[in-house]
């Protein structure tokens, strides 16, 4: 896995990742891995599973992701959660990213989806009804949009995702100060945080949202998340051992569990974050009124 460097596209490198764990040699920079290739991958490493109607094919099922709201988290519980199910990634599990970057998009018609940066209430009606009886299952983590935007500065000034067409355009946030980084955020990820509150501020009985900052901050939260969210996608569908499974699956994406499963050093520096916040405040007003606005509709404090 040391090959797999930051150096790479981070969504890229997920994908590597998995990949990787039975094709030794897979390079980040080189590879641009075609789907066929990836498919003859996966189907080594996921066997076939015994049961045989699974709830992929009952429901539809979609995962959503907002840049700096746990895009990684949402991908890697998505992942545990429909692997320890016996999905295989690319073939039942299919993922888009707007852009779509070399190698983050694929499997669209995939029954499992995970969409980042794409769903708004205008798709989530669209979906619906492309799901048609079948029916949907939505979820997504929701963070405060505040917190989203420091973040982003604090994770794009250390020179993370310089291949971001939106929100670190030829790295550029490298230079940039912070109350400048920030107001540069806030605008780059206006339609990303709208979106997001569009879709969760009163979410439809087909969506769940995911709390962030509660699955974040403690192994207990993340179980209690994980627990809720199992329940939601699955009801009587699944049976009791393979909730414990699914469970036990999804904790590989805890970082408080698993401090060294973040290699890709995804985790900022508090001490960036609690210097940057400072300079919300004196962010432009209607700048800093849009995101006070999403704050409240989510029902944050205002900070
Ligand atoms: C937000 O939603 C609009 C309307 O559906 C869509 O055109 C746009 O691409 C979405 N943007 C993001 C970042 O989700
Ligand atoms: C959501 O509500 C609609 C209409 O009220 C209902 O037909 C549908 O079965 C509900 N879906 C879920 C997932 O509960
Ligand atoms: C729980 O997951 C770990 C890996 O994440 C695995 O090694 C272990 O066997 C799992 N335990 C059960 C009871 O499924
Ligand atoms: C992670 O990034 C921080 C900030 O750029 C850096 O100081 C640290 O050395 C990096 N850690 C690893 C393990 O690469």
């Amino acid at each position: 896995m040391s090959m797999l460097t930051a150096k790479c596209w981070p969504l890229l490198w997920l994908l590597c990742r998995y990949a990787s764990a039975v094709v030794a040699d897979v390079s980040c920079e080189e590879h641009d891995l075609h789907a066929t290739q990836l498919l003859q991958m996966t189907s080594i490493i996921h066997p076939e599973l015994h049961s045989s109607l699974k709830p992929w094919d009952v429901h539809y099922y979609l995962g959503v992701a907002y840049h700096k709201s746990g895009t990684f988290l949402m991908i890697e519980v998505w992942r545990s959660i429909f692997q320890a199910l016996g999905a295989k990634l690319f073939i039942d599990m299919g993922q888009w990213v707007q852009p779509c970057y070399p190698g983050t998009c694929y499997a669209p018609d995939a029954p499992i989806q995970v969409w980042v940066d794409l769903y708004s209430p205008a798709k989530a009606q669209k979906a619906r009804e492309a799901a048609g009886e079948r029916g949907l299952r939505v979820a997504g983590f929701v963070r405060d949009p505040v917190s989203m935007i420091v973040s982003a500065y604090c994770y794009h000034h250390r020179g993370k995702e310089v291949k971001n067409i939106v929100e670190n355009p030829q790295g550029i946030v490298a230079q940039m100060g912070p109350l400048e980084g920030l107001t540069f955020e806030a605008e780059r990820m206006l339609s990303v945080v709208k979106n997001m509150t569009g879709v969760f501020e009163h979410p439809a009985n087909d969506t769940l949202r995911l709390d962030y900052e509660r699955t974040t901050a403690s192994s207990d939260g993340f179980d209690s998340e994980m627990v809720k969210l199992i329940g939601f996608l699955f009801e009587d569908l699944i049976s009791a051992e393979e909730r414990a499974e699914v469970l036990n699956a999804t904790q590989t994406a805890d970082l408080n569990r698993h401090p060294d499963n973040d290699d890709d050093n995804h985790s900022n520096d508090p001490d960036c974050k609690a210097r940057t916040r400072e300079y919300v405040p004196a962010m432009p007003s209607d700048l800093l009124g849009q995101y006070r606005s999403f704050q409240q509709r989510l029902g944050y404090a205002l900070s």
